[in-house]
């Protein structure tokens, strides 16, 4: 293994907050997500931290394909998922509170220009820094406790362009010295102790946070369905607020992908 990964200090630090959580690093896999979504549904539901150092198939919203940094293996991407049970009272808006728990994490005092695109999008400058992918799996039907896997792909160091639908921004632009296991050791303390604020209050303890960071907020903006209009935000759950001259429309599908317009010259 080309990095030292911290697994045992991970443990230790998220050990009162998740008992029982197994940390795995792995050199290479398909999909950290789909692995821990296969070990859920042949019944597996501890928590674990599956941590991969490449993914020959990685995984995005919407069917797309999550293409990890090329470069020396212990420095250009961050890949991993969390998986654990949980029961909030509701689902909705998980995916803002997950980033906005990351964005915080590796940008608080927003001198970077880390912002959250809804709904799963961190992005510097309009450009993408990193997604998550939520999914769940039913551990027994009509139970509230679902076991959640949350992905999680960052560009560490420094990458190409090619083949992707949006430009790419990376953490050493203004880290220059971070390294991904340093940063993953980093951001996974907040993150649990913010999901376990989110099982217990929604998105709701999350939203003014999120607005603090919403780069769509105030902006024209195109849907995937064709839909145009300006984008005021997200409600109480977490849904895009779009205004168009058809009046307001809540986008909550997770089907629906939105793009700002470029600024006229
Ligand atoms: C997106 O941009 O739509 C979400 C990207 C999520 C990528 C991460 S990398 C670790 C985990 N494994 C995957 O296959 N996908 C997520």
């Amino acid at each position: 293994m080309a990095a030292a990964w911290f697994e045992d200090e991970i443990a230790a630090a998220l050990a009162p907050l998740l008992p029982g959580l197994d940390v795995e690093v792995v050199a290479e896999i398909d999909s950290t997500s789909t692995e821990l979504m296969r070990r859920a549904r042949g019944g597996r539901s501890a928590p674990v931290l599956l941590v991969a150092e490449r993914q020959t198939a990685g995984r995005g919203r919407l069917g797309r394909t999550w293409h990890s940094a090329q470069g020396p293996r212990d420095a250009a991407s961050l890949t991993f998922s969390l998986g654990l049970p949980l029961a909030p009272r509701d689902w909705s808006g998980l995916s803002l509170a997950v980033g906005v728990s990351v964005a915080e994490s590796l940008d608080g005092a927003a001198t970077a220009g880390l912002r959250l695109k809804w709904p799963n999008d961190l992005w510097v400058e309009d450009r993408k820094l990193g997604g998550i992918l939520i999914e769940t799996a039913v551990l027994q039907p009509e139970a509230a406790e679902r076991y959640l896997v949350i992905g999680i792909g960052l560009n560490v160091g420094p990458r190409e362009d090619a083949g992707l639908g949006t430009p790419p921004a990376w953490i050493r632009q203004w880290r220059p010295l971070a390294t991904a296991p340093e940063l993953l050791r980093e951001l996974l303390p907040p993150l649990v102790h913010d999901l376990q604020r989110f099982a217990e209050r929604g998105f709701l303890a999350f939203a003014d946070r999120f607005a603090a960071r919403d780069t769509l907020r105030g902006r024209e903006v195109t849907l995937s369905d064709g839909t145009e209009g300006r984008c005021e935000g997200v409600g109480w759950g977490g849904e895009l607020l779009v205004r168009t001259d058809a009046g307001m429309k809540t986008i909550t599908s997770a089907e629906v992908s939105v793009r700002p317009r470029p600024a006229q010259p």
